[in-house]
């Protein structure tokens, strides 16, 4: 089975208290053979080919004469026909929806609640390829795959981005630190701290990044999922209406009693937490399941759940909060035990053999299972 580690080296010797503690959203992180052994997942043309692929979001960004462009997915081959001559890199996003073993390089980073994971972008840059000094406004592990790439840093306040370039170049850069990543170094930058990557050889960068969603973007999103579930009695009247001055002015009488209709509009911290199980687990935009094409009979995969258990599909999102569950965007109540046998699932993506269960459990793994949201495990031990 595979199982959540944090190899002891990933966080250079510090133990997960003391990485969050110093330096977590707080300060930059240098580690040395993060991963000894780690020389990447997959080749350059093997990430090519991904990125050709038309359910995978990439970017290429090249580079003339000191410019910058930028050019978005869907690609081709001959898209990448002719780069040579420049400096460019591609980039891959939501690897991890698309590679089982980019998945679980992601399990190694698990200390960290999946409610912040993002994805695991990959990048492939020939010598001199990089997008440039620019800033996130996430946290990332920069983790270093084939190849060099010299990783210049800045923790400057002017953020003054160059005007009409296609993709947010810092305008004044002035590096303060800089060094080499080898296969198996990590770098770890916190938001806004600015970065410049260059490719010193044929690269490839590994970035474990993280989300932080806006608040102004949690608000907004909060009262769409309120419209569908508020619910206020009654209607305008006014028994009481006195002639205007000024027919075309809304009164004041008017305007108050809608303010106290409106104030009506209440929620709870149950629904706090649903709106966000379900919000961030929302699959992205381009993401869509396959469901099996000749589905089990709900008889077959119960028989089949008693010895092989259950692993979440790679693009599934499940998190959990107070025995609900938050599957790929969709809220459902449990009992206590399907609770923790859910949070389990959620925790590691995939269940060993259930030698029982109860129908409500089963028959949500199965709807799950018609979906595409979870297969029956293969790997049978
Ligand atoms: C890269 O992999 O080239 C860019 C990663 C980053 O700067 O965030
Ligand atoms: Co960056």
């Amino acid at each position: 089975m595979r199982l959540m580690k944090t190899p002891k080296t990933l966080l250079g010797g510090l133990s997960v208290q003391e990485f969050l503690r110093e330096y977590w959203q707080k300060k930059p992180l240098l580690i040395r053979g993060a991963l000894p052994d780690f020389s990447g997942l997959l080749s350059p043309k093997e990430l090519i080919r991904l990125a050709c692929s038309d359910d995978v979001q990439a970017r290429i960004v090249t580079r003339k004469q000191g410019k910058y462009d930028l050019s978005h997915s869907p690609f081709s081959a001959k898209d990448f026909k002719g780069l040579d001559k420049t400096e460019w890199t591609v980039l891959v996003q939501s690897v991890n929806h698309h590679l089982r073993s980019a998945e679980d390089l992601l399990k190694s980073f698990g200390f960290i609640p999946h409610a912040r994971l993002d994805d695991l972008m990959i990048s492939y840059a020939p010598k001199g390829g990089g997008v440039g000094p620019h800033f996130d406004s996430y946290d990332v592990f920069l983790l270093q795959g084939m190849g060099h790439r010299r990783w210049q840093i800045s923790t400057q306040e002017d953020r003054t981005l160059i005007e009409d370039a296609p993709l947010r170049i810092l305008k004044n850069f002035k590096p303060e630190q800089e060094w080499v990543l080898a296969p198996g170094d990590m770098l770890y930058l916190p938001p806004h701290c600015a970065h410049n990557g260059i490719a010193e050889d044929d690269c490839m960068t590994y970035s474990i990044g993280f989300r932080t969603p806006a608040y102004q973007e949690l608000a907004e999103q909060f009262l769409v999922y309120l419209q569908d579930r508020i619910c206020i009695e009654g209607m305008y009247s006014d028994p009481d209406l006195k002639a205007q001055k000024h027919p075309s002015e809304i009164s004041h009488a008017m305007l108050k009693q809608v303010a106290s209709a409106i104030q009506k509009v209440r929620w709870d911290k149950e629904d706090i937490a649903n709106f966000l199980g379900c919000y961030l687990s929302e699959p992205k935009a381009h993401v869509y399941f396959n469901p099996p094409e000749e589905p089990l009979t709900l008889r077959k995969f119960i028989s089949l759940l008693k010895t092989r258990g259950v692993v979440l599909d790679l693009k599934s999102q499940l998190l959990c909060n107070g025995n609900t569950v938050f599957m790929n965007g969709e809220s459902m109540a449990v009992s206590g035990e399907d609770y923790v046998a859910l949070r389990d699932l959620a925790d590691r993506r995939e269940l060993p053999a259930l030698k029982s269960c109860s129908t409500e459990l089963t028959e949500m793994l199965y709807r799950w299972y018609e979906d595409g949201y979870l297969s029956l495990d293969e790997n049978v031990d």
